[in-house]
């Protein structure tokens, strides 16, 4: 299992040196920081992702960040349709299609988040099954403590496997306290951690538990 932590637009640049001295199991996890905060970590043998990306291929979007930067630049990841992004930038699901073709042409592995509406979105993914990451993090759970019961995304994870063989993270609210419980649930292949992806040894807690 691997563990991806979203700062969100949080952090520093000693935060960054923070993670580059303290992150243990650094092959079982990604850090997705703000973009200026990137470089930071190349040559720390940490794997970086992206939080966004544009989804033009380049030109007059003041800005933006294209998919062939970031993988120039050694990205290997990039969060696409978060929530936040859906609620606060009205991104639509013909923007997400498009963040997540560049991605896969840029040979950067998008994690689509989805809620509890997916079927239309993924239906769209099934033949890059392979090539791409999904998120399931239903908005109520984001930031609020309150996540939905393992049987509950036990049910959600099957009906996401059954229409495509995807790689799937769970995401909202996770911690050192409930990733115990979490990581028991069957075919979830990781998690996807915001608050508590802010401090390193709460975040080399959840590595820990979910590394094999
Ligand atoms: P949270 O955020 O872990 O703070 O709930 C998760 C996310 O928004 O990806």
């Amino acid at each position: 299992m691997f563990v991806v932590g979203n700062w969100k637009m949080n952090g520093s640049l000693s935060l960054c040196d923070d993670f580059i001295k303290n992150l243990k199991f650094r092959e079982n996890c990604v850090i997705c920081s703000p973009y200026i905060y990137l470089y930071r970590f190349m040559g720390a043998g940490i794997t970086v992702g992206s939080q966004d990306c544009s989804q033009f291929k380049n030109g007059s979007y003041t800005g933006d960040i294209s998919c062939e930067m970031l993988s120039k630049f050694g990205i290997k990841y990039a969060i696409i349709g978060h929530s936040e992004r859906v609620k606060l930038y009205q991104e639509t699901k013909q923007i997400i299609l498009q963040k997540t073709y560049s991605c896969v042409e840029n040979a950067i592995k998008p994690i689509v988040c989805i809620d509890n509406n997916f079927e239309e979105l993924l239906r769209e993914f099934i033949h890059i099954h392979d090539k791409i990451i999904i998120a399931y993090e239903p908005a109520t759970a984001i930031g609020t403590g309150v996540i939905p019961t393992n049987e509950e995304i036990l049910d959600v994870v099957k009906k996401i496997k059954s229409l495509g063989q995807f790689t799937m993270l769970y995401g909202g609210s996770v911690n050192s306290k409930n990733i115990d419980t979490l990581k028991s649930i069957q075919q979830i292949d990781g998690f996807l951690v915001g608050g508590a992806s802010l401090k390193v040894d709460e975040f080399n807690k959840i590595i820990e538990s979910v590394k094999e």
